[in-house]
């Protein structure tokens, strides 16, 4: 197997990825699993090193992988820089370049950890869901984009477009998802005002014929918002666009209690990207306060996506 690339990133990207791989390793030890790894830069480390956020030598080596390990990227240092040279731009010609599709984000709550969050505990007591975000369309990568003058004003531009095909290769997946687990999926989408939206809902009970054992319901984008806080329990699998899964998965972090928590898994055609659901933190890093379990969880996704070690 191929070495596994780890982009530690910037802020408290590299204290959690190291204690990532303390448990990858430790575990892959214990069963006999022989792994290597090599480094790579991406974000605002990888500018200070050669001016651009995703070199291609990065690149490169994440195409050969099956699998990938992120801390985060991004931080003040590089925030006044135009947008297309930002650390996350890096982290999105990545996800695009390897056609990371569908990011999974599995919210959970930790019995032990159930008095962390803010919402009561009834209320949060076995919430147990999967969000499954589309990661390589809508408005992070639609055209036109940009800023530009319009007579007097100037405007700023992004795009939301969705082909057929790519709500229904995501949509497959979450309903596969939803077919190993208890058998519900929720479509996210704001129909009553998005033509994307149509788009979406249209497919999705298209892709749903195929997986007649899945209950399918549709819920508006804003009242998910609620939704998710009120009565979390009520989910199994979520399926939504980009920027709504953007959204909905830090309010559900709070589920969990924190955003520390929370890993993802990003897939595609082959290897994968694991991640902390959270960012680069620049307030604590360096001060050993960062919660690695988020990193940690989104080692046991790798192992469990990439290496089929369950
Ligand atoms: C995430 C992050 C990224 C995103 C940023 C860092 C570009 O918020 O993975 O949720 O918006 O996708
Ligand atoms: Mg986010």
């Amino acid at each position: 197997m191929a070495p596994i690339v780890v982009l530690r990133g910037d802020g408290i990207g590299p204290e959690v990825v190291e204690e990532g791989l303390k448990v990858l390793k430790a575990a892959a030890r214990r069963y006999g699993i022989a792994l290597e790894f090599t480094e790579a830069l991406l974000g605002g480390v990888a500018i200070d090193a050669t001016g651009d956020p995703l070199p291609e030598e990065t690149l490169r080596r994440c195409r050969e992988a099956d699998a990938i390990l992120l801390g985060a990227v991004g931080g003040p240092k590089w925030d006044t820089l135009p947008g297309d040279r930002r650390p996350e731009r890096g982290l999105l010609r990545l996800r695009q370049g390897l056609e990371l599709y569908a990011n999974l984000r599995p919210v959970r709550v930790f019995p032990p950890l159930l008095d962390v969050s803010p919402l009561k505990r009834d209320v949060i007591d076995g919430a147990d869901f999967m969000i499954f975000r589309e990661l390589t369309g809508g408005l992070y990568y639609g055209t036109p984009r940009g800023i530009e003058q319009r007579g007097e004003e100037e405007t700023g531009i992004d795009t939301l477009i969705y082909t057929t095909s790519e709500i229904a290769r995501i949509a497959r997946l979450a309903f596969q998802a939803a077919s190993r687990r208890r058998k519900k999926l929720t479509s996210v989408d704001k129909a009553n005002v998005l033509m994307s939206s149509q788009l979406w809902r249209r497919v999705v009970v298209r892709v749903a014929q195929d997986f007649p054992g899945v209950t399918l319901e549709h819920i508006l984008v804003d009242n998910c918002a609620m939704q998710i806080i009120r009565n979390p329990r009520q989910f199994d699998v979520i399926v939504t666009e980009n920027m709504f899964g953007d959204i909905l998965s830090d309010e559900a972090a709070v589920i969990a209690g924190s955003i520390g928590l929370l890993p993802s898994a990003s897939l595609g055609a082959r290897g994968g990207l694991y991640e902390p659901v959270h960012g680069t933190a620049p307030d604590i890093a360096g001060t050993g306060q960062a919660n690695p379990i988020g990193t940690i969880l989104s080692v046991a996704l790798l192992m469990r996506y990439s290496l089929k070690q369950e």
